[in-house]
């Protein structure tokens, strides 16, 4: 084939995918709504595609790069003179780093059996994998179910000698509220646990901000890191974040080194070996040409964006917006028990070319939190609020006249009798055929789908989600 055959035939595959641009994607990507930080971040991602940041001594220039950006975050972020950083592929992995680290350091100072993460539940599923993977009980902690923030008594009650580490969130994905940092931090110091803000999503927009409520980032007594992530608001191309330890001791306990086999000595501050040095240099491109004024503004301007979103979308009837938002995040939920079914709405945006993340219902102790509608606003979404805001009326009204979704009762108790571990990849396909997924192709109408998720025993949810991921990942014929 001719390269630009092929370059064609990935243009038509992407038809069928959500736009990365133009800001009606409301969730997976960030798009800045400038073309010359997308040409830039692609110029120096194309400079840096066969450089294998592995190993900075062989490419010096990885090295800077990553110094340069760990120190602009540190300098963003609260650092004090002991900060050290490391940029990893994502957020996920600066929250597993985080979670090791801590967990390397609790072992270390003697901690007794088997290490606990206390987790308020908006906390990003990231941690939860952290956990499975390294070995850490989760010890779950309610949030208000009002504010959706932390709850500081419900962490005080949680927290004893066996905590290695608390996460708190700047601010949670799922409800985009800033958790109470200075008072948890305050309480996993006294217990002798870490305390990992988790700025991912807000890290990078936060600093630029004149109505921040609290200080929240590394210079708050008791915070022990943070992750931000430069692929989400830095405005880089995928697989760039940054988690930056408090001290060079924490850092070196997420680190990795060996000489004992008989190849390279390898040291790894990453999980990854080879790590893919492009999207660096993009994230240092996109930061030398933005700068603070850069980032500042659009910050502000998206900001602004979002509160005259929440207003309005606050003001339609049948909708309120969840919490108190502090950055660039929405989450949209029932007003009252006749209020409009915010699953059956993300349906009806979906149809007018708008993805809005549908989040279930979560039960929890101390009080439910509804499903939500959950909204990132990027730099594109910014100028186009008005239009957000009329389909999201034009669509409520819609929604509002649509049965409420509900999970087939016969499904769900047919589940509560499953032992989902037991299951084979066949006979789960064949429950999702039931469910209306078969085949791994989504249904239109997702709502009850979501609903069913949430009306099912959490194992056999998951068992049933890793199945239509298995039914998407099925290889093609081989072509011959
Ligand atoms: C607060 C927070 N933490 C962690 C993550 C995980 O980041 P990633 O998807 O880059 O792995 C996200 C992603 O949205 C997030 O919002």
């Amino acid at each position: 084939m001719t390269p630009d055959d092929v370059l064609a035939e990935l243009t038509a595959l992407q038809a069928g995918d959500v736009p990365t641009h133009g800001g009606a994607t409301m969730a997976y990507v960030y798009d800045s709504g400038r073309a010359d930080v997308d040409e830039l971040a692609a110029a120096a991602q194309a400079s840096f595609q066969w450089t294998n940041a592995l190993d900075p001594t062989a490419f010096p220039s990885v090295a800077r790069i990553e110094n340069d950006l760990v120190g602009v975050a540190a300098a963003l972020l609260g650092g004090g003179p002991g900060t050290v950083g490391t940029l990893t592929s994502g957020g996920t992995e600066s929250c597993l780093l985080a979670v090791l680290a801590a967990r390397e350091r609790w072992r270390a100072a003697g901690g007794p059996g088997r290490a606990r993460l206390l987790l308020p539940v908006t906390a990003h599923a990231a941690f939860r994998k952290a956990a499975h993977l390294f070995d850490l009980e989760v010890v779950d902690v309610p949030v208000d179910p009002v504010s959706c923030r932390a709850d500081p008594a419900a962490v005080r009650t949680a927290l004893d000698d066996r905590c290695a580490l608390v996460v708190i969130s700047a601010p949670s994905y799922p409800h985009g509220v800033l958790d109470p940092v200075g008072e948890i931090a305050g309480l996993a110091a006294a217990a002798g646990a870490g305390c990992h803000v988790d700025a991912c999503i807000g890290g990078w927009v936060l600093p630029f901000l004149d109505d921040v409520p609290e200080p929240f980032d590394l210079s708050v007594p008791g915070v022990t890191s943070l992750s931000v992530d430069l692929h989400k608001y830095g405005y880089a191309p995928k697989g760039v974040s940054v988690l930056l330890t408090a001290d060079p001791e924490l850092r070196q306990a997420h680190w990795f080194a060996t000489a004992g086999w008989p190849g390279y000595p390898v040291v790894n501050p990453t999980l990854a070996g080879t790590r893919p040095a492009g999207p660096m240099a993009a994230a240092w491109a996109v930061h030398r040409l933005l700068g603070a004024p850069g980032y500042r503004q659009l910050a502000r301007d998206t900001r602004a964006a979002t509160l005259a979103l929440a207003a309005g979308a606050g003001a339609l009837a049948g909708l309120r917006v969840v919490g108190t938002p502090v950055t660039t995040l929405v989450a949209l939920a029932q007003d009252g028990p006749d209020g409009v079914d915010v699953l059956n709405l993300a349906d009806e945006m979906t149809a007018r070319g708008w993805l809005l993340q549908p989040q279930p219902p979560f039960a929890q102790s101390g009080g439910d939190l509804p499903a939500t509608l959950h909204l990132t606003v990027t730099g594109a979404t910014a100028g186009r609020v008005d239009a957000l805001l009329a389909d999201l009326a034009d669509a409520a009204r819609d929604a509002a006249a649509l049965p409420r979704p509900v999970a087939d009762p016969e499904l769900v108790a047919a589940a509560a009798g499953i032992d989902p571990a037991a299951l084979t990849v066949a006979e789960v396909d064949g429950l999702l055929e039931l469910a209306g997924v078969g085949g791994g192709r989504l249904p239109e109408r997702m709502a009850p789908v979501h609903a069913l998720v949430a009306a099912l025993p959490r194992p056999v949810a998951e068992r049933l989600l890793a199945g239509v991921l298995d039914l998407v990942y099925r290889p093609a014929a081989v072509p011959r």
